[in-house]
């Protein structure tokens, strides 16, 4: 969708109306380095938000500020670049991205590129046509967060011309209210917006913030019918959507007895499932004589029927119409109806199934590793190996479900920083090919990797001695030629080395070891704070043998529960107690029962609850 450029809208904004709904939103000036206000609204600079990417600005003076830079990324080797929010799991957000070319790159046409959405494709940006006509393009979808982090990712497609390099301009996070297009269940599927429009309106205006809260835009569409103004107060916050009061201000209309016909969107949609809001408002005064009674149809069905439109206003919404090519709509009046049918303003978005994802908790080692890295590769960000072909740099994952990583080559990355002994969560993988970085540190233990063919840690700073596991099948030779573990030693591995016990930093000297699984966790007295996978309420902890049991289920050549789960953090509290009390943003608090830990320091959980996601909520320690 376009938008325009323009200064000159500005003047028509509001200067000094508060923008009241930030901080849980982000409105982002991507390259710029300073605040910038249009109008009512404050855009910041993208940098906190990202790290990689050039930023540049366009050469023009007479648009909008937040256009007049951008970030944009040359790197053709990164296979994604995405910008990561915090947000809260669950919630639902609307985005909004806006691209103006604006020739920053020296060349004529916008590059064509790929925007993703946690680690689903979105659609294709286009901007040729909008940026010939002097436009800037914007997309829109609205999404339910599956994670603490949001992120929103461009990357390069088959379109994208060698040297030409994906770019952004603004980018918008918006949290909605609970009622916003909550009829939709976004477990399984986001909304990508396509038309938002107004009916019957006399000027050319977009409404947009503050008038709709969202910043969501408002276009204005007429066709032949005639249109008819109100000015009845209607409370749209009564209306799920929070539509705009201007967006109840004219309408089209038809004469008494005559149907109207509304062929829109302008556009042929694709074929798919699409979510549509229909907004309608009486302009006139109530009158038992006088009322406006209609069916409505798209494509000949029938989408509500007996309408009786009142001066307070009507929306009406369906949640999975399948749609494809050119709609009509169609507002048939009741015979007996003294007055004709009028529609103010319509939304139409279409499902989009949200694509597949790497397994939990291949994606949460993944993480973890990432972590450890002081210059993780640019391109390790949002999903692991999601979508097809735009998987972390380096990473290689199964192609079919579940989707595991099997293999990871950051041969000659330049990395430096540890390697996070999550590695070893990595079940499925096959070759582990780290040589010729700058990793320091202990080599972690791999023994749970029994699928590993070739491990190469070469010309590293490595200092710990070989993995146990790998010293073992090394020396029972005949057995390491079985398993064909081709195995290269860190050059700078000596076999006098100390050997990794990694938890020796926080084990405390003398104390008395309670339970702990092998070289991981040390328990000491009962006064110390207990680190320790929780259970949820009233439930009795694991047994370490359980939990080794469940760790090195391997989901593809074993029946794994399903909802296996494991959850690692820092843990703060605690107390000895046996309990601790965690407590989600909205301070629901969930009292958790404490067992010895793996890792001191770190939690690690593991349960059968299915609703687990919620446990990442969890904060430890009463939010202020
Ligand atoms: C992008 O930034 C990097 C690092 O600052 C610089 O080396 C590179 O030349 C820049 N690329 C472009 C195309 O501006
Ligand atoms: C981008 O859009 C323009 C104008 O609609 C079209 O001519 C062009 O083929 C599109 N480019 C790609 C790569 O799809
Ligand atoms: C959406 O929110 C409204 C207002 O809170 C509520 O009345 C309605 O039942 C909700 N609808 C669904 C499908 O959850
Ligand atoms: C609209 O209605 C609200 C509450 O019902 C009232 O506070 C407001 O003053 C009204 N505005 C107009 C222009 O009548
Ligand atoms: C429409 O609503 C008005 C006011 O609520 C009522 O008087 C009228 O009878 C209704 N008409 C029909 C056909 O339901
Ligand atoms: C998810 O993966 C399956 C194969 O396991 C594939 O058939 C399907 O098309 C994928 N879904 C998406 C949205 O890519
Ligand atoms: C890993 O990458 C290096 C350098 O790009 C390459 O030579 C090697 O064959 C790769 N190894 C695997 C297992 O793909
Ligand atoms: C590895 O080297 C670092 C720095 O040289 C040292 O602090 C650390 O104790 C060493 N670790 C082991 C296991 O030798």
């Amino acid at each position: 969708m376009s938008a325009g450029v323009f200064l000159l809208w500005l003047v028509s904004i509001p200067l000094l109306i508060q923008a009241a709904r930030q901080p849980r939103d982000y409105l982002i000036s991507c390259g710029a380095t300073t605040e910038i206000k249009e109008g009512a609204l404050t855009y910041i600079p993208d940098s906190d938000f990202i790290s990689s990417g050039n930023t540049t600005t366009v050469q023009r003076t007479d648009i909008f500020p937040r256009l007049q830079t951008l970030r944009f990324f040359p790197n053709a080797h990164a296979t994604k670049h995405c910008y990561s929010f915090p947000v809260i799991r669950g919630s639902r957000y609307l985005i909004k991205t806006v691209y103006f070319y604006g020739g920053f790159d020296g060349g004529s046409a916008p590059p064509v590129f790929d925007q993703i959405i946690d680690g689903t494709k979105w659609s294709t940006v286009n901007t040729t046509e909008d940026f010939a006509t002097g436009g800037s393009s914007f997309y829109e979808a609205v999404v339910a967060a599956q994670n603490k982090i949001l992120s929103i990712c461009l990357a390069r497609n088959q379109q994208t011309l060698a040297g030409s390099s994906p770019f952004i301009s603004s980018l918008e996070v918006h949290y909605l209210e609970s009622s916003v297009y909550n009829s939709t269940n976004f477990d399984k599927a986001m909304l990508m917006t396509v038309a938002r429009s107004r009916f019957g309106s006399r000027d050319d205006a977009i409404i947009s913030y503050p008038d709709d809260i969202f910043n969501r835009f408002w276009e204005p569409y007429k066709d032949e019918s005639p249109f008819v103004t109100s000015n009845s107060n209607v409370t749209t916050t009564l209306f799920w959507n929070i539509p705009p009061q201007k967006a109840f201000a004219s309408a089209l209309t038809t004469s008494r007895g005559m149907t109207l016909t509304l062929n829109w969107p302008a556009f042929p949609l694709t074929s798919g499932l699409y979510y549509i809001a229909l907004y309608f408002q009486d302009n006139r005064s109530p009158s038992p004589y006088s009322w406006r009674v209609f069916d409505v149809q798209i494509n000949g069905h029938f989408f509500f029927q007996q309408m009786n439109v009142t001066e307070t206003g009507q929306g009406v919404v369906g949640t999975n119409w399948p749609l494809s090519g050119k709609v009509v709509i169609t507002l048939s009046p009741s015979p007996s109806a003294p007055v004709g049918p009028l529609i103010n303003a319509a939304e139409i978005l279409q499902l989009l199934p949200y694509g597949n994802k790497t397994l939990t908790r291949d994606a949460a080692a993944m993480e973890e590793l990432r972590k450890e890295l002081v210059n993780p590769p640019e391109d390790w960000a949002a999903d692991p190996c999601m979508p097809v072909g735009h998987s972390w740099g380096g990473v290689h994952c199964t192609g079919t479900e579940p989707f595991r990583v099997v293999s990871l080559n950051l041969t000659g990355y330049g990395l430096s920083g540890k390697l996070s002994p999550s590695i070893a969560r990595l079940t499925a993988i096959r070759h582990i090919w780290l040589g010729d970085n700058k990793f320091h540190g202990v080599v972690p233990d791999m023994s749970p990797l029994k699928a590993l063919e070739t491990l190469f840690l070469q010309h590293n700073k490595l200092n710990s001695s070989v993995p146990e596991p790998l010293t073992k099948r090394d020396a029972a030779a005949s057995d390491a030629a079985a398993v064909g573990i081709g195995y290269s030693f860190p050059d700078n591995l000596g076999s006098g080395a100390a050997s990794g016990s990694s938890n020796s930093k926080s084990a405390k000297a003398n104390s008395k070891e309670r339970w702990a699984r092998d070289r991981e966790s040390y328990m000491t007295d009962a006064d110390d704070a207990l680190p320790l996978p929780m259970t949820h309420p009233d439930s009795s902890p694991m047994s370490p043998e359980e939990i080794d049991k469940r760790l090195s289920c391997d989901p593809e050549i074993e029946d794994c529960k399903p909802m296996v789960y494991e959850w690692t953090g820092k843990c703060r509290s605690c107390q000895g107690s046996g309990f601790v009390s965690y407590y989600n943003r909205r301070g629901k608090e969930t009292i958790c029962k404490c067992i010895p830990c793996l890792g001191i320091g770190y939690v690690q959980k593991i349960t059968g609850r299915d609703d687990i996601n919620v446990m990442e909520d969890l904060d430890n320690g009463r939010p202020s």
